[in-house]
């Protein structure tokens, strides 16, 4: 069956610094992917090279068999991905209701099975704060808008990176709930988090990274059976 996505030979610069070396990356249809690695090996540098908020050199990305290589990141997330990015703050004057109700729209292949009413279903919290602004929010709800809003989308791939950092252990758990039941509606997911316990529970597949390279690729049996995989690589 056709990948959700599919990027191959990625190579990505800061300016002179060369930080993805030649990074083969796919998710298949409604699968779990666990993007690992300690800071500052190239997991978020990875997921912005996917959607082009930054442009690789090299390589290539296929969203769904299309290449989207050198799109523009609204042209790419049209093609059914949304993006849940590192820290907050990108909140403006918008209340929680006009956040939600601006991000709707249909999936690519039409489908609406997330819409406003689902989506305070799903977080309860969202519901009691419509009117509250953006702004002033807890941290913790604020993730929720922004995993509520990527949601209102219709994607096939929500893409999550550290989404639970900085937040108290219950938002913690609600968010991860909702995670769990996004999976199970068979939406693909790329997580990007600290916490390797719930990866090694939720995940299909792990993929790690070390300085821009990617040395391992394969299922949690394998990084359960194999405890030096993650004691090398990740410092567990
Ligand atoms: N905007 C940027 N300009 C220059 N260097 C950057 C920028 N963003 C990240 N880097 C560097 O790229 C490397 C990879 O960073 P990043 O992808 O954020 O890692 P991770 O998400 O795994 O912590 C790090 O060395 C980081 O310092
Ligand atoms: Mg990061």
């Amino acid at each position: 069956m056709e990948n959700v996505l599919d990027a191959s030979g990625l190579h990505t610069y800061y300016g002179a610094s060369h930080i993805l070396h030649g990074v083969d990356f796919r998710v298949g249809r409604g699968e779990t992917v666990a993007l690992m690695g300690r800071n500052g090996m190239g997991k978020s540098t990875l997921l912005k090279s996917l959607l082009g908020i930054v442009s690789p050199r090299r390589g290539k990305v296929v969203v769904r068999g299309r290449d989207v290589t050198g799109l523009e990141t609204s042209a790419v997330i049209r093609h059914g991905i949304a993006y849940v990015p590192e820290g907050r703050g990108m909140f403006h004057n918008l209340s929680v209701r006009e956040h939600l109700v601006m991000a709707a729209r249909k999936g690519w292949d039409g489908r609406a099975d997330w819409t406003y009413e689902r989506v305070l279903e799903t977080f309860p919290r969202l519901a009691e704060r419509l009117d509250n602004m953006g702004t002033h929010l807890s941290g913790g709800e604020q993730q929720m808008l922004s995993i509520g809003r990527a949601l209102m989308t219709n994607p096939d791939l929500l893409i999550l990176d550290e989404a639970t950092e900085g937040l108290a252990p219950l938002i913690r758990r609600e968010i991860w709930r909702v995670v769990r039941h996004v999976k199970d509606t068979g939406i693909a997911t790329i997580v990007v988090d600290k916490n390797v316990g719930v990866l090694l529970d939720l995940a299909d597949r792990h993929v790690i990274l070390v300085k821009g390279e990617v040395v391992f690729d394969g299922g949690p049996q394998q990084l359960k059976s194999d405890s030096s995989i993650l004691e090398r690589h990740i410092g567990l």
